[in-house]
């Protein structure tokens, strides 16, 4: 691990290399412009050989190396050297490949992206900075269940591009489908062999022909080629068998008939419930009416009530009234009498007076 840039160090005048700067070559050569493509499968390692040669009077000031994500902005430090130490690494599967160049051991699909190395070279008068690209793809391999391919048929109708197909080849089951995905192939009855491409989560699925023509043997079956695979995987044969689509056609038709019955029904006792509760509401509302009608009528029986005794207690005063008024009478009668008695007795004495008086005799009337 341990690298020492002992050649532009403390050689310097060892290395005498014609092109001066960007001395960077390929191991084996080729060229270092042209971004080398590494595709891995997970778990191998990566070993990135960049040669680097300076010239007699040029310095390296640091290398550094960068995992870039090819897809978003993403990036990350994987190792850097300055001269006279050895590499330091971000990573423990990192290491020094000599030169310029690096390893990262026990690849994952997460490395997938661009390895960078960026170079700092120092002459006499300035400094210059080299950089190249090495482009990594780590590859997964497809898990399959049990590691067997198994292909089954399904008679379930699978509505197509063409039509509803009665038998659907199901081949899987995938816990993974690999990166890249990878497509198995079919083997049809007459000999053919067929991609598919249409999956749900853990399975290809090949839909019959609608017509249903395409009866027979059928075999999937998942190529090792560029998979990371160690070999083909094969599936189970099935045989499709006329009969059996027929079969399950008829009993699909059987079991919607039986579905659009049973929703019929549905429909009904929904409205049946429905309008029962309709009718209870109106019920409800009607008996809530009645108590308010109730409430009113007796209201107004008791404002009758109200409205008699009011009476009774105004005809009471009116009575009370005329009792005063008529004791009144008696008093002022009482007091008619009393007066006219005072003044028949006045007139009775002035009269005995004036006949007391003798000289004349006047007559006096009241
Ligand atoms: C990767 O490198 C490590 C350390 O040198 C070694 O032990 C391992 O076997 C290598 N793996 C592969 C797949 O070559
Ligand atoms: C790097 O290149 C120099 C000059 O061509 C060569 O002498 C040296 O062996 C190379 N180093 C490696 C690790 O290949
Ligand atoms: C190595 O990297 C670590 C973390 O980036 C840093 O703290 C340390 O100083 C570095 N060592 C050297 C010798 O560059
Ligand atoms: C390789 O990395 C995987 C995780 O990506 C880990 O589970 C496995 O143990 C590692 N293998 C070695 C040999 O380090
Ligand atoms: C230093 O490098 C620059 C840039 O590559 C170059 O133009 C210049 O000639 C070099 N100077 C010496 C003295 O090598
Ligand atoms: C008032 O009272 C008298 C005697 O109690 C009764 O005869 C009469 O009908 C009463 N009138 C009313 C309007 O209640």
């Amino acid at each position: 691990m341990m690298w020492i840039f002992a050649h532009a160090l403390l050689f310097p005048f060892l290395l005498l290399v014609p092109g001066g700067v960007d001395a960077l070559s390929w191991v084996p050569p080729g060229p270092v412009e042209e971004v080398r493509k590494y595709d891995l499968c997970e778990g191998q390692n990566l070993s990135v050989p960049w040669n680097l040669t300076t010239d007699p009077l040029e310095n390296i000031v640091s290398i550094k190396w960068t995992w870039k994500s090819g897809a978003t902005s993403e990036e990350r430090e994987l190792a850097s050297l300055l001269p006279g130490d050895s590499v330091n690494a971000t990573d423990s599967r990192v290491g020094h490949a000599g030169s310029a160049g690096i390893t990262i051991n026990n690849v994952s699909a997460s490395d997938t992206g661009d390895i960078e190395v960026k170079v700092t070279l120092q002459n006499q008068s300035s400094q210059l900075v080299v950089t190249h690209v090495a482009r990594l793809l780590v590859m997964v391999a497809p898990d399959v269940e049990n590691e067997k391919l198994t292909l089954e048929v399904d008679y379930t109708p699978y509505q197509t591009e063409t039509g509803v197909s009665y038998a659907t080849l199901r081949c899987g089951r995938f816990h993974h489908r690999g990166v890249p995905t990878v497509h198995p192939m079919i083997e049809t009855p007459d000999g053919q062999s067929v991609s598919i491409a249409a999956h749900n989560d853990h399975e290809y699925i090949y839909p019959l022909d609608p017509g249903g023509t395409t009866v027979g043997r059928y075999r999937c079956q998942l190529p090792a080629k560029n998979l990371c695979q160690d070999a083909n995987l094969l599936s189970n044969v099935v045989d499709v068998k006329a009969n059996d689509i027929r079969l399950n056609k008829l009993e699909h038709l059987l079991s919607q008939l039986q579905q659009e019955h049973d929703h019929d029904k549905q429909t009904l006792q929904n409205t049946l419930k429905q309008t029962k509760q309709e009718l209870n509401q109106a019920k409800q509302e009607q008996d809530q009416t009645k108590q308010t009608l109730q409430n009113t009528q007796q209201g107004l029986k008791q404002t009758k009530q109200e409205q008699d005794q009011t009476k009774q207690e105004l005809n009471q005063t009116k009575q009370e009234l005329e009792q005063t008024k008529k004791t009144l009478q008696g008093v002022k009668r009482d007091v008619q009498r009393k007066y006219l008695a005072s003044v028949s007795s006045e007139r009775h004495s002035i009269m005995l007076r004036v006949s007391i008086w003798p000289p004349c005799l006047l007559k006096v009337t009241a």
